[in-house]
């Protein structure tokens, strides 16, 4: 683990921004506040970055069209190179990788956003439901008879790897090859990785591309009513998908909509736990859950963190930004503006509103959080119907992923019984 560093007044820089820090995995909002409070725009040496916690700035930055998403654009040395699709298109060093749509600006990312967006239809995403409640039920009844689960492992975490795979027409594909390919890959965002991690994810790269290869070839010659299908039908004004931006957008789909998915469902349910009043008001209201769910996006939200470069010198409402300056925008520090939330830090499922930034803003925001949403609702409902016993299981404790910008639970052990 990297050294903690601390700036002139006090506050911590770098790895000590990160989970990779334990006191900042537990709980990153004191710092958060701190930060918000002392230097809202904090120039954080160690990463050479910009980093902003108030929530103006972060929805500012988010929808900000002279801001670039590509890190080749920062300096040499910015924590930004070293993470994210960067270190994938790195280690693949041949022409086989697409940037992920997240990583590509205009006028790539909105042809190919449009493109997209005509196969990712809120139709699409509706007609999954009755599907999503089959396999939600499904985990919930192989359970029956058990005393104890890892709600990571037996439901938040096959649950939407299954439904990703079955819109893309995938159903009987290797779930669980699906989802450690993903967690690998993800390991992409460890600006401290070793070689043999940078390996694996490479690996996982491989493996996951090659397997949707696979299928896309299927699918040109024989379309189905399937999410891949309609990618490789999607047209617009002549232009189409090529192969290898359909394979690059199902590795994101596949990775961007597993992990966060199984991060919303454990950081909710780890909420609701820790905060017995809300799931006895969840018990006898049933009909909070969408709302229960909105406050665990903002509450505790699956990605704490994005990254934008500044194409010119210029400034951020007064404060100086220097062409190639790295703006990580923290998501996680905006949800807790007190200027916009009152009382921040409590968990209130029936706080009104959607207007946290759990799922970005702009042109970038969240393609697929109408999944996301239907998925969170579902877990959460049935999970609270079908395990009104569920707490926390004293005898094994919680474990946090170690990793900056995903925060999930690798375990979380419960008892059902
Ligand atoms: C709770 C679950 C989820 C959360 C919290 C989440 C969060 C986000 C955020 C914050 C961004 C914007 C990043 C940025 O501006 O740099 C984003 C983009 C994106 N997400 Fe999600 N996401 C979730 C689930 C999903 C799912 C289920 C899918 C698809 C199956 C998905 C696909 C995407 C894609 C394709 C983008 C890139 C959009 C673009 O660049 O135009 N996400 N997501």
């Amino acid at each position: 683990m990297g050294t903690v560093r601390e700036d002139g007044n006090g506050l911590p820089e770098g790895v000590a921004l990160t989970a990779r820090e334990d006191r900042f995995r537990d709980d990153p909002h004191p710092i958060y506040d701190r930060l918000r409070r002392l230097a809202p725009r904090f120039h954080d040496r160690a990463y050479g970055r910009l980093l902003l916690t108030a929530f103006g700035d972060v929805r500012a930055a988010l929808r900000d069209k002279d801001l670039s998403v590509d890190a080749r654009l920062s300096h040499d040395d910015a924590y930004v190179r070293r993470i994210a699709g960067t270190g994938v298109a790195e280690a693949r060093g041949d022409a086989a990788y697409e940037p992920p749509l997240v990583l590509l600006d205009d006028p790539d990312h909105r042809r190919i956003r449009l493109l997209m967006s005509k196969a990712f239809t809120p139709r699409a995403v509706e007609a999954m439901r009755g599907r999503v409640e089959q396999i939600a039920g499904e985990l919930l009844d192989a359970m029956a008879g058990r005393s104890s689960i890892d709600l990571i492992a037996d439901f938040a975490g096959p649950l939407p790897t299954q439904a990703i795979l079955d819109m893309m027409g995938m159903t009987d594909a290797p779930r669980s090859h699906f989802k450690q390919w993903s967690e690998d890959i993800l390991m992409g965002y460890d600006p401290e990785r070793e070689p043999d991690v940078q390996a694996r994810l490479r690996e996982a790269y491989l493996s996951m591309a090659r397997e949707f290869r696979g299928v896309v070839e299927v699918r040109r010659r024989t379309p189905g009513p399937d999410l891949i299908s309609a990618m490789v039908r999607a047209q617009q004004d002549g232009d189409r998908l090529s192969d290898l931006e359909i394979i690059s957008l199902c590795t994101q789909l596949m990775v961007a909509g597993n992990v966060t998915t199984t991060d919303l469902i454990g950081n909710g349910v780890f909420a609701l736990l820790t905060h017995p009043d809300q799931l006895a008001r969840l018990h006898a209201e049933p009909t909070l859950v969408d709302g229960a769910v909105e406050e665990m996006l903002r509450f505790d939200c699956p990605i704490t963190e994005t990254a934008r470069i500044a194409r010119r010198d210029g400034a951020l409402d007064g404060c100086p930004v220097g062409r190639g300056d790295t703006l990580t925008a923290s998501l996680a520090a905006a949800n807790h503006d007190p200027a916009v939330f009152p009382d921040p830090h409590a968990f209130d499922i029936a706080r009104s509103g959607s207007d946290h930034l759990a799922f970005g803003s702009g042109v970038h925001s969240c393609l697929g959080a109408p999944l996301a949403r239907l998925e969170g609702q579902i877990a959460i409902a049935s999970l609270v119907t079908r395990l009104p016993r569920m707490r926390l299981d004293p005898d094994h404790q919680p474990e946090r992923r170690h990793l900056p910008f995903f925060r999930g639970f690798v375990q979380l052990p419960l008892r059902i019984d």
